[in-house]
């Protein structure tokens, strides 16, 4: 092998390792975008009016433990995004009239149940947008301490 040679095929391979670290920072960035329900992505308001809907609508067949205590509904969407918590809730709930409420009025119930779950408040309202639900996973609550 010539230096010639020798030299051009360390710039290829210098050039695939610059390439392969820009894609692993383009993956990185796009993860951090992702979130999960421990991020406060419900805020305090939101969490009120749902606490309003469940007592006035899901209380009727639900208690509250059941979606939040131990082997409740939540923990067997861990893992899930949000998204797929909304479409189930607002395509299904309540069970005598699937669909029947505002869309802000389902995100605001799961505002209030990851509440009481144990997930903490942010800022701002839970979005009804799909693309946004989608990029927000479902998980348990920070342990204690
Ligand atoms: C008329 C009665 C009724 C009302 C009102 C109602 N639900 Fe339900 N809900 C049911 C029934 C019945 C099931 C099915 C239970 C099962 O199979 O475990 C269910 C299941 C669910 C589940 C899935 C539970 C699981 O473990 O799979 C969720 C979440 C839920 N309801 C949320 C709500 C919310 C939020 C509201 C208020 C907007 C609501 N429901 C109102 C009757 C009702």
């Amino acid at each position: 092998m010539s230096f010639r040679y020798f030299y051009s095929g360390r710039a290829v391979a210098a050039a695939v390792v610059a390439v392969a670290c820009a894609l692993a920072v383009v993956v990185a960035s796009a993860q951090t975008k992702q979130r999960t329900v421990r991020d406060g992505v419900f805020s305090a308001a939101q969490v009120k009016r749902g606490q309003r809907v469940f007592k006035s609508i899901c209380s009727n067949c639900h208690e509250i433990e059941e979606f939040t205590g131990p082997g409740a509904y939540l923990e067997d969407h861990d893992g899930k995004t949000l998204w797929e918590t909304f479409e189930f809730v607002s395509e299904m709930m309540p069970d005598d009239d699937p669909g029947s409420l505002d869309p802000a009025e389902y995100t605001a119930v799961l505002a209030y149940i990851f509440s009481v779950y144990g997930l903490p408040v942010g800022n701002v309202d839970l979005p009804i947008d799909r693309k946004a639900l989608e990029l927000i996973t479902v998980t348990r609550p920070k342990p204690a301490g």
